[in-house]
């Protein structure tokens, strides 16, 4: 069985690189000798390398790539560069790039397909944009939820062959519901297992949840087999949550 997986995405924070090493610090003095899950960090493109240089335990992510390695493309970082820079996994399809930057499934999957076969692990953001609270039906609510999940794995997932990323498990999805990111609400387990059951249906990759994770409600997922680990935004810019967070894992 694989080990939980942990993914720190510290998104356009801190402010400085020094804060950024003293929070890679904290996560690496929190990390157990025995049992340790898997833990990546995320941070902004400008902090990359700096932190880099910190982490012996935990591996490096980035929050997004360009799909091309060379050209013209003014403010995109390339797979070339961030190979460089040691990044192991890329998250791709965030909901805040998709919502506020316009990021399309099309876009996605051009990241998506460059990432794999550069070698990298893709971590996919997937996740339905409203909580269908009008809707009194459950089954009819989570039927919508999972239409959604589906049609989104189904483009940015175009054209990637399971042969792709079976071999190095290197396709991650994360279940992101965007009502539940930032917002302090998480989902219920119960029904982030199911769609977590539901994507595992189709595709032969490790999902992690995501949204309002801290070291209080993780607990709560952690007993489930199904979810192979946690995307974690706020939380993970607090050394005290950081170390409570890994203890529970
Ligand atoms: P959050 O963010 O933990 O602050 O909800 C999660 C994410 O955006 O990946």
């Amino acid at each position: 069985m694989n080990k939980k997986l942990l993914v720190f995405n510290w998104k356009s924070a801190p402010a400085t690189v020094d804060a950024a090493i003293k929070l890679a610090k904290a996560v690496e003095s929190g990390i157990p000798k025995k049992n340790a899950p898997e833990i990546v960090i995320a941070p902004p493109f400008l902090f990359i390398e700096e932190v880099g240089k910190f982490v012996k335990k935990t591996k490096l992510g980035s929050q997004d790539v360009f799909w091309k390695n060379i050209g013209p493309y003014t403010g995109e970082i390339s797979l070339r560069q961030e190979k460089n820079l040691k990044v192991k996994y890329v998250i791709i399809g965030h909901s805040e790039r998709r919502r506020i930057l316009g990021e399309t499934d099309t876009m996605i999957n051009k990241k998506v397909l460059a990432t794999l076969k550069a070698g990298l692990k893709v971590i996919l953001c997937v996740g339905e944009p409203k909580r269908e609270l009008g809707i009194k039906n459950y089954e009819l609510k989570i039927k919508k939820a999972k239409n959604y999940v589906k049609n989104q794995l189904k483009k940015d997932l175009r054209g990637i062959h399971n042969s792709l990323f079976k071999i190095h498990n290197s396709l991650i999805i994360a279940y992101e519901p965007v009502w539940a990111i930032g917002t302090g609400h998480s989902d219920s387990p119960e029904d982030a297992v199911e769609m977590i059951k539901f994507i595992k249906k189709t595709l032969n990759s490790r999902v992690l949840y995501g949204g309002s994770v801290n070291s209080k409600n993780i607990k709560n997922f952690v007993k489930y087999k199904e979810v192979d680990g946690f995307l974690i935004g706020g939380a993970s810019l607090k050394p005290k949550e950081i170390k409570n967070i890994i203890k529970s894992i």
